[in-house]
């Protein structure tokens, strides 16, 4: 048995810091941009509701109840074959997979705070060239910040989960919403706001057909960092006599709102520093820059005040991605922390330098194959079908195998008689189907 280690707010806000990550604040904007708006964020609230919050609160029961690393939850919990589920709990190595580009991008980030505070640029060509020159042929910069990434992550991991993530958590989460909300504030003294307003919300229904729906349903998901055992271990360290439901509640509602403020935000400035809210990926790093520019001298203090958002952002999800498969070592091999914390930080960051350099001129033929490259593949397998299998196996698993029992006793009180059975009907028949139809789309199998 674990002792409890996060306080009950530090659990809410670690939990949020996972969940508020580059998905809020770079995707939701542009896939808001690209599926029209207002109707995506309303079919998008409600796959937040109906399936992301569904997953979120069985992932949350598996480690509340195991209290211990992925797959020792997982056998604890499983009252028959835990052999074979034991195997679910191997989800905790996704979140390393991940890594290995997302601490790519934290590199590229922390690289803008630094250009922000000088140079802008005044074109969106300009942007682009420089946002490509630095993928293709500037490595030594990009080996310069991603080590810089390596080491700050390690070490905050090293700490442990109340000396390390908590505080981390503690003192980032604030900054960041303080520095969303300052900058809206900003934008709604802007005659675009209003624009923005009508964007996000006034639904254009003729946009809307399945792949729209496939694509919320996999936000929906992947905002919540749902199916890599992040929310699992961190939940292994919740404190006895916890309320999951009530703490689902408020990590949803924070990574909702901020995603929402944070699209708000953002397209107020596209809007009226002229630029088109569908840009793509290359939102943050090409568009944004040069909205940045045009607004004069203010625009560096904002470039530098975003990236720095970002930045924590990133950082506060990337403990969570890695701290899995440290809890794993530590807790089924006894290992040290100081042991699994640079061990695991060592191998993303070497997989790292491989997604660094398969984006760059000289070495991509080598690193790529087939259609992607290594850095895309890396991002292909986890968000296309690791994390989506995982979610549909916990479905699953506290749908089916787990008697509904013991389910209820845990729950039942907490949601109320009503909520408790939409949310074991969503988990035994909406969210799987959900889940599947999105493997096999991400799969281009329909
Ligand atoms: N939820 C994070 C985001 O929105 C990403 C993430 C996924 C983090 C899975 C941890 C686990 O960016």
């Amino acid at each position: 048995m674990k002792i409890a280690r996060f306080s009950r707010l530090g659990f809410i806000l670690a939990a949020s810091g996972s969940a508020v990550g580059l998905g809020n604040i770079w995707k939701f904007p542009y896939i808001t941009g690209e599926n029209g708006g207002g109707a995506f964020v309303l079919i998008y609230l409600v796959t937040v509701l109906l399936i992301g919050f569904s997953i979120l609160i069985a992932e949350m029961l598996i480690g509340y109840v195991g209290r211990k690393d992925g797959v020792s939850c997982f056998e604890s919990l499983a009252p028959k074959h835990k052999n074979i589920w034991k195997f679910a709990g191997f989800q905790s190595v996704t979140g390393l997979f991940i890594m290995t580009f997302y601490s790519v991008v934290i590199g590229w980030i922390l690289n803008y705070i630094v250009t922000s505070t000088t140079a802008l640029p005044a074109s969106i060509q300009e942007a682009e060239t420089t946002f490509t020159t630095m993928l293709s042929s500037d490595i030594l910069t990009q080996l310069f910040y991603h080590t810089l990434t390596f080491l700050l992550i390690t070490y905050i991991l090293t700490k442990g989960i109340k000396g390390g993530i908590q505080r981390l958590n503690f003192i980032l989460m604030p900054i960041l919403i303080i520095i969303l909300l300052g900058m809206s504030a900003y934008a709604l003294t802007l005659d675009a706001f209003s624009q923005s307003l009508e964007f996000m919300f006034a639904p254009k229904w003729e946009k809307i057909n399945s792949g729209v729906f496939i694509t919320a349903i996999g936000h929906a998901f992947f905002t919540l960092s749902l199916g890599m055992g992040a929310i699992l271990t961190y939940s292994a360290s919740m404190p006895k006599n916890s309320n999951l439901v009530q703490s689902a509640i408020w990590i949803t509602l924070l990574d909702t709102v901020i995603a929402i403020v944070a699209g708000l935000m953002l397209f107020t400035f596209l809007y009226e520093y002229g630029s088109s809210p569908a840009k793509g990926p290359g939102l943050v790093f090409i568009s944004l820059p040069t909205v940045f520019y045009e607004m004069g001298i203010i625009g560096n203090f904002f470039a530098v005040l975003f990236f720095i958002a970002l930045a924590f952002a990133g950082l506060t999800s990337a403990v969570s991605l890695v701290e899995p498969m440290i809890e794993y070592f530590i807790d089924r091999f006894k290992w040290s922390r100081l042991k699994a914390s640079v061990s695991m930080g060592l191998f993303f960051y070497l997989f790292g330098i491989v997604a660094l350099l398969s984006n760059a001129d000289a070495y991509k033929e080598f690193l790529t194959f087939g259609s992607r490259n290594f850095f895309d593949w890396m991002d292909y397998i986890t968000a296309s079908i690791m994390l989506p299998l995982a979610g549909l196996v916990m479905a699953l698993f506290i749908g089916y195998s787990v008697e509904k029992q013991r389910v209820e006793s845990l729950l039942k009180a907490q949601f109320g008689a009503i909520a408790f059975q939409v949310w074991y009907f969503s988990l035994r028949y909406i969210t799987p189907v959900a889940m599947i139809l999105l493997v096999l789309s991400l799969l281009e199998i329909i």
